[in-house]
């Protein structure tokens, strides 16, 4: 059956919400519970997969069977990941990485002496756009949550970030996006709509990305 349709492949999967350090005892953060990329990870490997899963914050436990790197910044997860992309086949950010860090970190708490006190933020790195840049043989899949005009927005980020999958979800409508236990998605290559999927479990979605991955790399080697 389908059960090994990944045996042997080595999946690079982001998970969770990064986290940007203010001081020892704050940071900013977001909503991201890590249930997709977990759902992924448990999924690719019951098809047979080898998984590396890159872990920032998460509010569920990580699926077992799989090499755990737990990280906290957008800057550890770039390097775990770029230590880690020559020796994976397909690369999966499901990582809702903060767009902005705290230019620096204070090494102290931060006291409350002042009315009003400055945090200025710089831009973290693009991982996805990174990994795009350097990917050879690599298959590497995108997600986005998009609040509208979904469409344009994920072709825009697919071409963007050179990826050769993205997954879209409109996290305006109910039971899509952080959180939830469900989703509801779309596919799209470089050509376009492949596919929008019905609301259905984060790990439905993960089997239905994960068979599509299979079939597209299979053709890819020709084989
Ligand atoms: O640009 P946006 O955050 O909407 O793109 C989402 C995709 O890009 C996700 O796959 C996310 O993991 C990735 N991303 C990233 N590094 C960033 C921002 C987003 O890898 N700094």
């Amino acid at each position: 059956r389908d059960q090994r349709l990944l045996a042997g492949k080595k999946v690079l999967i982001t998970a969770g919400g990064t986290v940007e350090r203010i001081d020892p005892v704050r940071y900013l953060t977001n909503d991201s519970s890590g249930k997709m990329g977990f759902a992924i990870a448990e999924t690719a490997r019951s098809m047979g997969a080898q998984v590396t899963l890159v872990a920032a914050k998460t509010s569920v436990p990580a699926p077992g069977g799989v090499e755990l790197v737990r990280v906290q910044s957008a800057q550890e997860m770039l390097n775990a990941v770029i230590e880690r992309l020559a020796d994976s086949d397909i690369v999966i950010k499901a990582a809702a990485v903060a767009d902005y860090r705290p230019v620096e970190t204070a090494v102290r708490k931060i006291k409350k002496n002042d009315e009003e006190i400055n945090v200025r933020l710089v831009k973290n790195p693009d991982i996805l756009q990174t990994v795009g840049r350097m990917k050879t043989t690599q298959y590497v899949v995108g997600f986005a949550a998009e609040t509208e005009r979904i469409d344009e927005h994920a072709m825009d980020k697919l071409q963007r970030k050179n990826c050769d999958l993205l997954v879209a979800n409109d996290v305006t409508l109910e039971g899509a996006g952080f959180g939830t236990d469900t989703n509801l998605v779309r596919f799209y290559d470089r050509q376009g709509l492949v596919e929008a999927l019905p609301l259905m479990s984060k790990h439905g979605v993960a089997r239905q990305l994960l068979t599509l991955i299979a079939e597209r790399i299979q053709t890819k080697e020709g084989t």
